[in-house]
């Protein structure tokens, strides 16, 4: 275990690129920190405060209806959609990181699912009235960000919507990630085909002022 809550991270994630593979160093750290040995960095008990006003703001309430959360880690976001009433589905790449979320909520009804942002089930296309995506696509390295970008775009219902929340990168800026925040143009580029943005825009959370980040929300017509 390390001091900074980056550190692990940094580590394991320096070693997976330096080998070319952007996504194994997810797993890794889900496992030390299934140990005891590491910290993942985004765990935190609460949902998403962006995540959080943006559902109150606009009351929006499950009924029943479909989300995806994206890189769901270890489930904070997608708890607090089923909460809501979202029918909630939740995947992310690393296995341990679903079997963890699993075990801190035995009783959910969210359905944890291990899946690759990079190759989705073609059955995920156009499923899901409300896709959540925070800080995943920013995780990637941006050689497969377009690819990532359009596999989260794609998993939109016709009538539903897309929220993005994303560090920010100046246009022009060199990330030596991971993360590598998005440029405007990055977010952008969600809205394929007839996906269109509603929302652009640079939030913080209720008493964080410095913490600051994009929160974009996209409606499929
Ligand atoms: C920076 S964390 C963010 C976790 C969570 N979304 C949050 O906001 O706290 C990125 C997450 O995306 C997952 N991830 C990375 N690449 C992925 C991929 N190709 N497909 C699915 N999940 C991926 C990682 O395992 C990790 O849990």
């Amino acid at each position: 275990m390390t001091d900074s809550r980056d550190a692990d991270a940094t580590r394991l994630a320096t070693e997976s690129l330096a080998q070319d593979d952007p996504t194994g160093w997810f797993e890794r750290l889900y496992v030390e920190a299934a140990d005891g040995t590491a910290v993942v960095p985004w765990d935190a008990p609460e949902p998403n405060a962006l995540l959080v006003d943006w559902l109150e703001r606009h009351a929006r309430a499950g009924g029943g209806t479909r989300a995806m959360v994206v890189g769901c880690g270890l489930g904070r976001d997608a708890e607090h959609l089923a909460e809501l009433g979202f029918e909630t589905t939740a995947f992310d790449v690393a296995e341990t990181a679903i079997k963890t979320a699993r075990e801190r909520f035995p009783d959910s009804p969210v359905d944890y699912v291990v899946g690759d942002l990079l190759d989705p089930p073609a059955e995920w296309n156009g499923a899901f009235d409300l896709v959540v995506e925070s800080i995943t696509v920013q995780s990637l390295p941006v050689t497969v960000r377009d690819v990532a970008t359009a596999n989260v775009a794609r998993m939109v219902a016709p009538g539903g919507d897309l929220l993005v929340i994303a560090g920010i990168a100046e246009e022009g800026a060199k990330a030596d990630g991971p993360p590598w925040p998005l440029t405007r143009a990055e977010i952008d580029a969600f809205a394929t085909g007839d996906l269109r943005p509603v929302e652009v825009e640079q939030a913080s959370p209720a008493g964080k002022p410095n913490f600051v980040r994009w929160r974009a929300v996209f409606h499929r017509g």
